[in-house]
């Protein structure tokens, strides 16, 4: 069992608030006669693409899919793998990425690459949180929240061996020493 680790305050919920609140108002400006299909990466966006979708103003679709990592011990040869994949048809659709971080951007580069094969009519990518200090591969985020430095953080689905997703605040998860 692993002792409690420290947690400090990055994101506080009006921070997230007023991230998440400005995203919309961007979304409500780009996507008015349009109906998009949102996909959320699982587990990480459930939260942001629960609080986000409430606030858009045009029809739209929600989607999951659920992506995993595996591979060698360098992260570079990590290889990404679909777990859930999606059902619905998105050949002509207007698809927007909800993801809740960009890390090295391996796993948002492989969705990107497996949903543009299915001939969206346009791929756009929302990112609560990005952390480009830690990128492998480049990612071009149209709609970001929040960038968080080179830190583990935590809470507002972000989780560490699958605790503190629901943390209503972002921290930054102290080592041990
Ligand atoms: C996290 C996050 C992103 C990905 C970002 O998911 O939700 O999908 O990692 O990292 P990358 O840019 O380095 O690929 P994770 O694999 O931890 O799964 P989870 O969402 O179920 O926690």
């Amino acid at each position: 069992m692993n002792p409690q680790p420290k947690l400090s305050l990055l994101f506080s919920r009006q921070e997230i608030e007023a991230a998440i609140n400005r995203l919309a108002a961007e979304l409500n400006r780009d996507y008015p006669g349009k109906y998009p299909i949102l996909i959320g990466v699982l587990k990480g966006s459930f939260m942001f693409m629960a609080d986000l979708i409430k606030l858009l103003e045009f029809p739209l679709e929600v989607e999951f899919v659920r992506l995993s990592s595996y591979g060698g011990g360098k992260k570079s040869s990590r290889k990404i793998k679909v777990v859930q994949g999606l059902h619905a048809p998105i050949k002509g659709r207007d698809v927007l990425v909800i993801e809740d971080i960009i890390d090295t951007g391996l796993t948002v580069n492989f969705l990107l690459d497996y949903l543009r094969r299915k001939k969206p009519a346009s791929l756009k990518l929302c990112a609560l949180t990005d952390k480009p200090s830690r990128r492998e591969v480049p990612v071009t985020i149209d709609y970001l929240g929040l960038t968080v430095p080179n830190e583990f953080v935590v809470g507002y689905g972000l989780d560490w061996d699958e605790k503190f997703r629901n943390l209503p605040e972002i921290y930054v998860l102290e080592s041990e020493d």
